[in-house]
């Protein structure tokens, strides 16, 4: 056997359990669909050769891992995990190296222990487990002199149910042999299927010795049903939160706090109770993101805060030192440095300079019913409250826009403008408009 290391992910199940459209490996968890995870996982920890066995949902499963390197195996029927692992013979047979087998509904691994794994297994067998509190469900391993099996659930026998050495799914160890074995598993009769857990009592007749490796199930879990996989995004939401509070990053109500897997944070950033961070959301040093606010796909530098109660959507950047306050939307604009947007405002596909006030209430109207329309808003201007700013328009450096205006025409540098019906005072007027 050479030193090589191949990786097949089983994820083509149908996933009844989960009662969805969707295939099961496409639900996420920290904003990151559970294939993807695996996948990620086995990248970082080195491994290069990644196959997955897809089957009548491959098209959906291949539209979100377009950009990854990894090979496709078609599973014709889901007749089961070693037929999973038998459909990929045609490419991986006559492979001499070693093997890893995974399951695309175990995304919690870590990929350092993706790599003891590998590492462990030198012309031997590592069957990977974990012990479980609550193993019902999984298949369990016993161990009986030199004989080792997996009994699944169904199986199982009142005395095996108790047992709590659990089984992952995972396998790794040469090749050739796992597919000699895998050829004698015979369809089980209980699930009408070919279980890849009968391959141990095949794999114990060869010479080599096969390891139990076990590790936490909090890594291990499989994910068959929401319970599960709410259980899943529990543990993750604390193994980032985790992550980030170690690298300086405060956390007020930390259990009321999302944030997606992806998210990066500086230093001295300060999340304060329900915030929500979505995919790709950066935030550097000195940020704070007051409470109840949501935050996606966006830039947002130094010394800057958002919130209360905002939402920043896609595409945004905020400069440094820029305060955006309580019931402001911001979409796909670029806000400048030490620029306020502090009440009740919404600025879509805008570019604003830096020291640039806007108005409470202000809106840009960047919809015109076809077609969006940007905004482009200079240095140190100060919008009034309440203006409309109907886009395409452009608002020059230094100039100033008054309250309550409705701005369809550009304003040059140093201008003035106001675009507000006159207010008109009528004397004792009261009386004769309520006619009292
Ligand atoms: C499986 C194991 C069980 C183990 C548990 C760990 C078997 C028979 N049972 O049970 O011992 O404790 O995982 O979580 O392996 N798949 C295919 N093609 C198929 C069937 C399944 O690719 O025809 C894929 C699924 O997409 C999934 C993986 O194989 O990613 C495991 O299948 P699943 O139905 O989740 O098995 P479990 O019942 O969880
Ligand atoms: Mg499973």
């Amino acid at each position: 056997m050479n030193n090589h290391t191949k990786v097949l992910i089983l994820a083509a199940g149908k996933g009844k359990r989960m009662k969805s459209t969707k295939p099961k490996v496409l639900h996420e968890l920290a904003g990151k669909s559970m294939i993807m995870h695996i996948i990620d996982k086995c990248i970082s920890s080195g491994l290069k050769d990644i196959y997955i066995v897809l089957g009548e949902q491959k098209q959906q499963i291949l539209n979100t891992i377009n950009n990854t390197k990894v090979k496709v195996i078609n599973q014709k029927k889901q007749l089961g995990t070693a037929d999973a692992i038998n459909s990929a013979k045609k490419h991986l047979g006559d492979f001499n190296g070693r093997l890893l087998i995974l399951y695309g509904d175990m995304p919690l691994i870590k990929k350092e222990t993706i790599k003891n794994i590998v590492n462990n297994t030198n012309n031997s067998f590592s069957l990977v487990g974990f012990i479980s509190e609550n193993p019902k469900g999984y298949g369990r391993i016993i161990k009986k002199d030199k004989q080792i099996a997996v009994i699944e659930e169904k199986n199982a026998s009142k005395e095996i149910k108790k047992v709590n050495l659990c089984y992952s799914g995972i396998l790794c160890g040469p090749n050739k042999e796992i597919y000699k074995s895998l050829s004698k598993i015979k369809k089980d009769i209980s699930t009408g299927e070919y279980l890849f857990t009968n391959i141990f009592s095949y794999l114990c007749e060869s010479k080599k010795p096969i390891k139990i490796l076990t590790y936490s199930e909090d890594e291990l879990m499989g994910i068959n049903d929401r319970e599960q996989l709410s259980y899943a995004e529990d543990l993750l939401q604390k193994r980032i939160k985790l992550y980030h509070l170690k690298n300086g990053v405060t956390l007020l109500a930390p259990n009321s706090i999302y944030i997606s897997s992806n998210v990066k944070i500086a230093k001295d950033v300060v999340l304060e109770p329900n915030v929500f961070l979505g995919n790709n959301v950066v935030l550097k040093a000195n940020v704070r993101v007051k409470s109840n606010s949501y935050i996606e796909d966006s830039y947002i530098n130094s010394f800057s805060e958002v919130g209360p109660t905002c939402r920043i959507r896609k595409n945004t950047q905020l400069g440094k030192n820029v305060k955006v306050g309580n019931f402001v939307e911001i979409k796909n604009s670029k806000i400048g440095n030490n620029s306020k947007i502090n009440h009740l405002a919404y600025i879509g596909d805008s570019k604003i300079g830096t020291s640039t006030n806007i108005g409470a209430g202000t809106i840009t109207c960047n919809y015109d019913g076809i077609k969006k329309n940007k905004t482009i808003i200079g240095n140190n201007v100060f919008i009034g409250s309440n203006c409309s700013l109907i886009a395409p328009v452009k608002i020059g450096n230094k100039s100033f826009i008054a309250a309550g205006s409705t701005i369809s025409n550009n304003v040059d540098k140093n201008g003035f403008s106001i675009a507000r019906a006159k207010q008109q005072i009528i004397k004792n007027g009261r009386s004769k408009f309520l006619k009292v």
